[in-house]
């Protein structure tokens, strides 16, 4: 029997509609080529569209929508509504990892072409829970980490490098002056890096570790990054690797993940379907991974892969003049070249 997965579709504003557009081109096509499983897709309305139809950028609608998916693709969501929205989703449904790998692909404008990390980003507790008051002359967010809290993400990264074949775990912090929470998260850090022998473990002070990322970027493994620290190590790690049309992210709990490209709306380019659809193809390959149909997944970033190194269908972000969806249809055309039954139908 057909394996059944119900795929919630979340295109939001801006630029979000246009790599939506692409990434779900490459899903229709999966659902033609693969014998293994369906995809059922819903199509959830969020941002300004949300509020057109239901006066609120996160409908109650939306909310139950996702509630009943197995996982979902979220393109992106715009000012003044992206941090409700975003912070919403996260904290509502408990996703408290925030996975964004830093992967050169071949044949961008990587500067760092070898780069190959997983930024591993805290995605419910710290400065971004926006708690906080001002009296007077005081203007004050808090950055509250709870001790549950650090020990799971903590937990996750060691996970994630166990289950990738990963070698290093780098905690980054700044201990040395953040007393009450990167001190004993360090700590802690330590104590549960030794739950796991076989994987490296060390630490490093946020700072220079942005610097490592830009310079070193192959002396880096798992990296973890407490929430506002992992938002701006996600775009260094961005600007590594070609710019945020190459940057996926999952943010994953225990019972649900959604799967986002970290760039936001950039309502300059929407809708005229010039933007670079990677960022957000690559994050609906995270979304097989997560599925556990690992080898879609694989051929999912194999032939976008092939489409780079090709070069024929390049975005202007790349030096090129295709489209959105030429690119999008450029990867399904790959797929659907390599999709012989040798390699697909075998395991699972
Ligand atoms: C991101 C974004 C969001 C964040 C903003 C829009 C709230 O920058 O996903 O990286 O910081 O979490
Ligand atoms: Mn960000």
């Amino acid at each position: 029997m057909k394996r059944k997965y119900n795929i919630g579709i979340i295109p939001g504003d801006g630029i979000g509609r246009d790599v939506m557009r692409g990434a779900v081109m490459v899903l229709d096509t999966i659902n033609e080529l693969t014998d293994e499983f369906n995809l059922d897709f819903l199509k959830m309305d969020i941002g300004e569209m949300a509020v057109k139809k239901f006066n609120t950028p996160f409908p109650e609608e939306t909310r139950k929508g996702i509630a009943r998916m197995d996982t979902v693709l979220f393109g992106a969501v715009g000012s003044p509504y992206d941090f409700t929205v975003l912070t919403e989703i996260r904290s509502g449904f408990n996703l408290y990892a925030n996975v964004r790998p830093i992967q050169a692909l071949p044949d961008t404008n990587a500067i760092q072409p070898k780069a190959d990390i997983i930024l591993v980003r805290e995605n419910t507790e710290g400065l971004y829970t926006g708690v906080g008051y001002i009296d007077r002359n005081h203007h004050v967010n808090l950055r509250i980490f709870t001790t549950k809290g650090m020990e799971r993400i903590l937990r996750f990264c060691f996970n994630l490098a166990a289950a990738k074949g990963r070698r290093k775990v780098t905690f980054t912090h700044k201990a040395s002056v953040l007393k009450y929470t990167d001190a004993p998260m360090k700590k802690m850090f330590y104590e549960i890096a030794a739950e796991y022998p076989d994987i490296e473990s060390e630490d490093a002070e946020i700072d220079a570790c942005a610097m490592r990322i830009i310079m070193k970027p192959e002396t880096l493994d798992v990296v973890f990054a407490e929430n506002a620290n992992g938002d701006i190590l996600s775009d260094v790690g961005g600007g590594i690797i070609g710019g945020m049309g190459f940057t996926p992210s999952g943010n994953i709990g225990d019972s649900m993940a959604v799967f986002e490209p970290v760039h936001g709306s950039a309502p300059k380019h929407a809708d005229k379907n010039i933007v670079n659809p990677t960022a957000t193809i690559m994050a609906a390959k995270m979304m097989f991974d997560y599925l556990n149909e690992t080898h879609t997944a694989l051929r999912i970033e194999e032939a976008l892969k092939a489409v780079l190194v090709e070069g024929k269908v390049r975005t202007y972000d790349i030096g090129g003049r295709s489209s959105t969806s030429e690119f999008a249809a450029a990867v399904c055309d790959k797929m659907r070249r390599n999709w012989t039954r040798s390699t697909s139908e075998s395991s699972h």
